[in-house]
């Protein structure tokens, strides 16, 4: 599954374990699907409760549609009976997509903030364009 990352290591790593469970849903057999459905509700509150922790941080001005976009999610998987294997199945599957798109937009949208919050905080010194991990990193062999 591709899933861009952000740069922002507390982030990629917790979308890289979000898509590792949303997999591990979809493509797991059924007798492992109730435990498969518990991790993935478990990362995605984790990964969610992360994001909104720092959203609230920088006073992030789209807090409650993302948190709306998250607790919709969240609403959906806990509203499903134990034992519906059809219905689970059914919105396993839009699990993917939705992920996808929330990245791609919302998360991004985010990343983008967080970044501009941290160097706002930490202010190059004058002359420095390059960020510090930027500036730091050998030049790639020819
Ligand atoms: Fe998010």
């Amino acid at each position: 599954m591709d899933t861009s990352t952000f740069g922002i290591p507390l982030f990629d790593e917790a979308h890289a374990a979000l898509a590792e469970q949303i997999q591990a849903l979809m493509d797991g057999p059924d007798a492992e699907f109730e435990a498969n459905l518990a991790a993935l509700i478990d990362c995605l509150e984790t990964d969610f409760r992360v994001e909104e922790e720092l959203m609230e941080a920088i006073d992030y001005p789209a807090l409650r549609s993302h948190r709306e976009q998250h607790a919709r999610v969240l609403a959906t998987l806990h509203a499903l009976t134990p034992g519906d294997l059809q219905a689970g199945r059914r919105v396993a599957s839009l699990i993917l997509p939705w992920f996808q798109l929330h990245l791609a937009t919302a998360d991004t949208a985010l990343a983008i903030a967080l970044q501009v919050a941290g160097r706002a905080a930490n202010p190059a010194p004058p002359g420095l364009h390059q960020p510090p991990a930027a500036a730091a990193s050998p030049a790639p062999a020819a």
